[in-house]
């Protein structure tokens, strides 16, 4: 068969110009006939039928651009100071939040699509020192365009299968987010692969077959951007991606839903969902990951129609001729002509990037509270609960209480903090998501402080950055050594780690 496709007429371009924003058009989806096999997975193997995508899908390597709270260099978020490691914008307290929890090792901001599986591989979330990664191979589900293939070949076991078996299979650039997770290959039509976004979907009777070209604009992200847990065997195959969306897609929907789908035994909390147990306050804890897709759909451009593609995809022009969807997925701030003046034409492109970071602003000073509060929280009750003076007659109670209130507290700053636009998808839910993360966690330190009758109060007082300092350095490297350990006062609740060497580096072992 000859390499021919065919191109097809983009005269929606014209009709969605026309159509201008009150009513976002549904013209037709374009469509080709590649010469491609329907399993095939390699990016490189779409070039030569689509080499002006291709070019734009490459410009995800450029992680040398920041904005103001967004963008692309890939600094560690809890490290406040100058690029590369470090922003401006940090959230000190992450390390301390996580602790306990893989999370704690490493987090770094997110970068360009090229970069996912170098990223997954590179990460001290999963174990490197170890044959055990400690994490199943859900975690490929949103890195590597093999996942389609491992779910054929491998069925519902796949999930918890060893994440490090499948390191070697993969090329850096090749099977890194492509053409495939969102495309047939053959046609090119838009395609879900996702099977935790097809059993979410199901779940709440949206049906993906009858879903509208300007949906699934949309629905292709939600295949990753979004929040998610790994399924306990309880409930169905071990370590599944599942979508808690079943009562709803907001932070108080999704906290009602985890409390179940967990088996966890302990005394207020049995069989509900739990991530890790937070080990200074003894708390079960979820952890939120990036809902965008979430905070989205209910905020003033996801409820008119306006879809992740439109921002994060606009039309562009290179080689002169047509218009394709940019396929340089990263902050809209670094093109607003392409991505905003399309439906904001009597706006001026400084007036909007001004009307996005005065967004940014409002969310990130609760943030940083929420962020305060939480912490303060887990201090109480550990403080309360080695507190050796007076304790009221329902202590126990109370101190359940309070730790059901730090989990809630913490998940309502962690849906806001994990999501990935500073609040800009959905300005009002990111504050009112951040008001109640406060309250949460304030009524946590009250109720430790009741327990103790008071007790604990002066211990809890003036600057929580003096109270508990913030965790600059860890790691799983770091745990293995007791002279780290006795740096911070929260260390003591950790196991310390054998000293192991690397067996990883990337898609290569170092060492047996
Ligand atoms: C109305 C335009 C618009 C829509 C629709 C939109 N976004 Fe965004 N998105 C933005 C802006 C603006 C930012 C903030 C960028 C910044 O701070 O530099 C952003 C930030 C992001 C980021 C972080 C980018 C960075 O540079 O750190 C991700 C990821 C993201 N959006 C994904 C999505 C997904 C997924 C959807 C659909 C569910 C979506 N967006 C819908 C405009 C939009
Ligand atoms: C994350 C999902 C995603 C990935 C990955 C992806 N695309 Fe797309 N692609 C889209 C969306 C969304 C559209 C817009 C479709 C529409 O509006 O109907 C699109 C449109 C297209 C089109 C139709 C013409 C146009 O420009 O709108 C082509 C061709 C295309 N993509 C090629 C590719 C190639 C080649 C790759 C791999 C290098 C790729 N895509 C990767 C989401 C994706
Ligand atoms: C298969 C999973 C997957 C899909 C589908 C997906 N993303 Fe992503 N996206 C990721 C991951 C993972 C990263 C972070 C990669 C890294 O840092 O190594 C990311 C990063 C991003 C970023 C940040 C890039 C930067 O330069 O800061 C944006 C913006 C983004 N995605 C938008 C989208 C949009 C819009 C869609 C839908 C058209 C989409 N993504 C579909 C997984 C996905
Ligand atoms: C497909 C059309 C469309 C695109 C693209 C779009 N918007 Fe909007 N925007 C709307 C609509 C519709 C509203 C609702 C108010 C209205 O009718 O003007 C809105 C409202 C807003 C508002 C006021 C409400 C709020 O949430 O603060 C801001 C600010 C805004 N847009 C910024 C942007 C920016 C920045 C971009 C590009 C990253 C963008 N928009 C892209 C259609 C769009």
């Amino acid at each position: 068969m000859s390499k021919t496709y065919f191109a097809i007429v983009f005269m929606f371009f014209a009709f969605y110009l026309v159509a201008g924003c009150t009513e976002i058009p549904d013209p037709v989806t374009p469509s080709y006939e590649t010469t491609l096999d329907a399993s095939e997975d390699r990016n490189s193997a779409f070039e030569p039928f689509f080499p002006i995508h291709y070019q734009t899908y490459l410009q995800n390597e450029d992680d040398s651009q920041m904005t103001e709270y967004g963008g692309s260099v890939p600094h560690e978020k809890h490290l406040c100071g100058d690029l590369p490691r470090a922003y401006k914008y940090c959230q000190p307290y992450l390390k301390n939040l996580w602790l306990g929890y893989p999370f704690s090792f490493e987090y770094n901001r997110a970068r360009g699509h090229t970069y996912a599986v170098h990223d997954v591989l590179d990460i001290d979330r999963i174990n490197r020192y170890s044959e055990q990664a400690g994490l199943p191979s859900t975690c490929w589900n949103c890195k590597s365009n093999k996942v389609p293939g491992y779910v054929e070949k491998y069925g519902d076991d796949f999930w918890a299968m060893e994440f490090h078996q499948f390191r070697e299979e993969h090329d850096m650039d090749d099977h890194t987010i492509g053409c495939n997770i969102c495309h047939e290959p053959e046609t090119m039509d838009l395609r879900i692969t996702s099977v935790p976004l097809r059993d979410a979907f199901e779940k709440i009777g949206i049906d993906l077959d009858n879903a509208t070209r300007n949906e699934m604009r949309s629905y292709v992200c939600a295949q990753c951007h979004v929040e998610y847990y790994f399924q306990d065997p309880k409930f169905g195959a071990a370590a599944k991606p599942v979508f808690p969306w079943t009562q709803g897609y907001n932070p108080p929907e999704t906290y009602e839903y985890y409390k179940s789908f967990g088996s966890t035994t302990r005394e207020g909390f049995e069989g509900w969902f739990i991530d890790w147990t937070h080990p200074v306050s003894d708390t079960p804890m979820i952890k939120a990951q990036h809902p965008e897709f979430e905070m989205w759909q209910d905020g003033t451009h996801g409820a008119a129609g306006v879809s992740c593609a439109d921002c994060h995809m606009p039309y562009v022009r290179l080689d002169g001729k047509k218009k394709i969807s940019s396929h340089r997925w990263t902050s809209p701030l670094k093109h607003i002509e392409q991505s905003c003046l399309q439906c904001h034409s009597d706006k001026q492109p400084d007036y909007l990037k001004e009307r996005v970071i005065y967004s940014q602003e409002r969310t990130w000073e609760q943030l940083m509270i929420a962020q305060e509060l939480s912490v303060k929280a887990h201090e109480a009750v550990r403080l309360a609960s080695e507190y050796r003076g007076f304790k009221r007659a329902d202590f126990d109670e109370l101190m359940i209480q309070a730790r059901e209130r730090i989990r809630k507290g913490q998940w309502y700053w962690d849906w806001v903090s994990a999501e990935n636009s500073a609040g800009f998808h959905n300005p009002s839910k990111a504050i009112d998501t951040l008001a109640s993360s406060q309250q949460y966690s304030q009524q946590a330190v009250n109720l430790a402080m009741k327990a103790t009758n008071y007790g604990i109060a002066p211990d809890l007082e003036g600057d929580i950055y003096e109270v508990v300092p913030p965790i600059e350095e860890h790691s799983r490297k770091l745990q293995m050594s007791q002279e780290h350990l006795d740096t911070h006062q929260w260390f003591q609740y950790l196991p310390k780690f054998e000293e192991a060497d690397l067996v990883w580096d990337l898609n290569k072992r170092v060492s047996n």
